[in-house]
């Protein structure tokens, strides 16, 4: 076996997701309004987009947006959709440095349009980089999913006038990102320790890490910790230890 070349670093996780959390504890620290909070998450993300990238990751999911987020005011709402349809596309420099392709999570139809279409754009452009897919998760809840996901299988069927027990690989193609690897590590940040209704099919066999800081706060080193906390876990995958 050739030796040379870059290699991957070992055991590095290959499929991170991130739940982003304490946007508001940051900007409410600071006698500032909660969107402030989520503009710094903004700039958190791409930090560690970064920091994932120079790790070996391969596949980063991030919670940008719950199913259970349209609860919120509407002037948060508003602000978060405008992060999206004001930022996305034009990060595209960020991208192509990186080598970042974007994809989407989530019920896309039920976002605004012109976030739609922001989302189509940046998948459009992005589709040819290579170094890290980076899944946002908009719009985007773990029962919806998979509810979505039985729905599509059904009206395959009907489709296929085919029949017989549903399979967990027939349900699996038709989850948001069939092609995804599931999640190795999941990380929450700002104290909670809950999953909050994140890739719950997906999150089967993830290694859980919490972490008190806040989510503007995240930087490198916060990655290499969690990371490295990762690597120190011994994964049985429901078999023997
Ligand atoms: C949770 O913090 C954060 C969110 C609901 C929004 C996440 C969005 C970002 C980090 C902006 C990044 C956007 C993109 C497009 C990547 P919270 O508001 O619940 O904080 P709190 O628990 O302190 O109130």
């Amino acid at each position: 076996m050739a030796l040379d070349g870059p290699r991957e670093p070992d055991n590095v996780p290959t499929h991170v997701g991130i739940i982003m959390d304490g946007n508001g504890r940051w900007a409410s620290l600071r006698n500032l309004p909660r969107t402030s909070g989520h503009q710094e998450g903004l700039e958190a993300a791409k930090r560690i987009v970064r920091a994932a990238a120079d790790s070996g990751t391969r596949y980063l999911s991030l919670y940008a947006f719950s199913t259970e987020n349209w609860n919120r005011t509407p002037d948060e709402i508003r602000f978060l959709m405008g992060l999206v349809t004001g930022y996305l596309r034009k990060e595209q420099p960020f991208y192509e440095e990186i080598g970042v392709r974007v994809v989407h999570s989530g019920d896309l139809k039920r976002l605004p349009r012109a976030v739609q279409s922001e989302v189509r754009g940046v998948m459009k452009d992005t589709r040819d980089f290579e170094r890290i897919t980076v899944n946002l998760a908009l719009n985007y809840g773990g029962r919806d999913e998979i509810v979505r996901a039985a729905d599509r299988a059904w009206k395959q069927r009907t489709a296929d006038q085919s029949g017989g027990p549903l399979t967990t690989a027939e349900l699996q193609r038709h989850l948001d990102l069939p092609e995804f690897p599931d999640p190795d590590l999941i990380i929450r940040t700002g104290g909670e320790r809950r999953l909050s209704n994140f890739l719950l099919w997906q999150c089967a066999y993830a290694e859980l890490y919490f972490s008190d800081r806040l989510w503007p706060d995240w930087d490198h080193d916060d990655f290499a910790a969690a990371v490295s906390d990762y690597r120190s876990r011994k994964r049985n995958f429901g078999g023997s230890r």
